[in-house]
């Protein structure tokens, strides 16, 4: 008697963790985060239409947050689609002007201002995988071309 209690504890309790344990795989969504780079750089937030985004098929990215460093005037936005962070791109990268955007505040974007923007043609490459991962990169390249931004979401 007392070890079948003590067995229906022991399955009560596997049971609720069995429960405990999040649904993910019908949620592929991008959640974008920190960059696995050393050092770490600044990131920010960013929601995309449709989440995931579909090969083949023009995406909009939502991209906000406060900037941790001065954006230059010449800033730009490069949007790939890799395999994993740091790998070859599929296809060539979405590339384009962060500042200079019609209905925007104009940049330079100072150290500690919020930002927000609306890239709404953002081609996503034919053929990509059902794993993968999105990288969004704001770049500088007044003197040295270098990353002052980045952002990343591994959809799989
Ligand atoms: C973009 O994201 C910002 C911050 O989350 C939000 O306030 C804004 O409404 C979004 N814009 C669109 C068009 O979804």
């Amino acid at each position: 008697m007392t070890r079948n209690l003590f067995f229906l504890l022991f399955l009560l309790a596997a049971i609720s963790v069995i429960n405990a344990i999040p649904h993910k795989l019908n949620r592929r969504t991008s959640v974008f985060g920190q960059c696995p780079l050393s050092p770490a750089l600044p990131t920010f937030d960013a929601t995309i239409v449709p989440d995931p985004v579909v090969g083949g098929q023009l995406a909009t990215y939502n991209i906000s947050g406060t900037a941790q460093t001065d954006f230059p005037d010449d800033a730009e936005i490069i949007i790939l689609i890799s395999d994993a962070f740091g790998q070859a791109p599929y296809d060539s990268p979405f590339g384009g002007d962060f500042c200079n955007i019609p209905g925007n505040p104009p940049c330079p974007i100072k150290a500690g201002t919020s930002f927000n923007r609306l890239f709404s043609s953002v081609q996503t490459p034919d053929g990509i995988p059902s794993t993968f991962t999105d990288t969004i990169l704001i770049m500088q390249a007044d003197t040295t071309t270098s990353t002052i931004a980045c952002a990343v979401a591994t959809v799989a």
